[in-house]
């Protein structure tokens, strides 16, 4: 099993399945032109996001880490006319690179960016009584993902499904001696995970174009 025959494989499934798409295709680029790191979902994951979205009929979708805004793309062409996608990042080029692949897309109208980092944006949205969110993604840097998901909870009612990004990570994630302090935020977010009764998860580990990682899937309960 190598790295080149997961890619053959996810090449064979997104020409079945995935439809060429300008702007999808064109946020790639245009983040990859730009010098974003080459770290957006790959298509097949991008339609994953799309179809849960659409599966709890999400109305209001939360993202943390935009990046150039691929996965936002996929977010927000799972919503109805007058949904809403808000969708948080840090870096004010991965912003504005986001901010023209969004406009391109056709979009600009069903996705609220925030620039800041998210622990400052997240409080500013609960106070603003932006929640509850429908679908919550969460991909940003992963030290702090235990107090992403403590937000995602707070913003969430029951029936949300949050979804985090990379908890995998090759394997390293079931190190418990591992020194990689972003292994070492999936390794708190899981214990909290299974500490928290408000909901269920799982994770299911993933091969593909990006290599060997994986996604929880959490379901807020109550
Ligand atoms: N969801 C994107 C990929 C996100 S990559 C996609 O799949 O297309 C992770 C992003 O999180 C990067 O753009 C990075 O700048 C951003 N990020 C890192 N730390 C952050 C923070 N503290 N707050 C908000 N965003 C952050
Ligand atoms: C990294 C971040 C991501 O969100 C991802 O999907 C892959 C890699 C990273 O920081 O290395
Ligand atoms: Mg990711």
């Amino acid at each position: 099993m190598s790295q080149d025959l997961w890619t053959a494989v996810d090449e064979y499934i997104e020409k079945l399945l995935i439809l060429p798409d300008s702007a999808l295709g064109a946020a790639r680029e245009a983040s990859v032109d730009a010098g974003l790191p080459d770290i957006a979902v790959t298509p097949s994951q991008g339609k994953l996001l799309y179809l849960l979205a659409r599966m709890v009929r999400a109305r209001r979708i939360l993202e943390i880490g935009t990046l150039g805004g691929y996965s936002t793309i996929w977010l927000a062409r799972a919503l109805p006319a007058e949904g809403l996608v808000v969708t948080l990042e840090a870096d004010p080029k991965h912003f504005e690179v986001a901010q023209k692949n969004i406009k391109r897309a056709g979009l600009a109208k069903l996705v609220d960016q925030r620039l800041g980092p998210a622990l400052e944006t997240l409080p500013e949205l609960s106070a603003e009584g932006a929640g509850s969110f429908d679908f919550i993604f969460i991909d940003a840097d992963k030290e702090s993902s235990v107090e992403y998901f403590e937000w995602a909870l707070r913003l969430s009612r029951p029936g949300t499904a949050i979804l985090v990004d990379n908890v995998i990570r090759d394997g390293e994630v079931e190190n418990a001696e591992t020194t990689d302090e972003r292994v070492q935020g999936i390794r708190r977010l899981n214990e909290a995970l299974a500490r928290e009764a408000r909901v269920s998860a799982t994770t299911i580990q993933t091969v593909g174009s990006k290599g060997y990682d994986g996604f929880t899937l959490a379901l807020v309960l109550s």
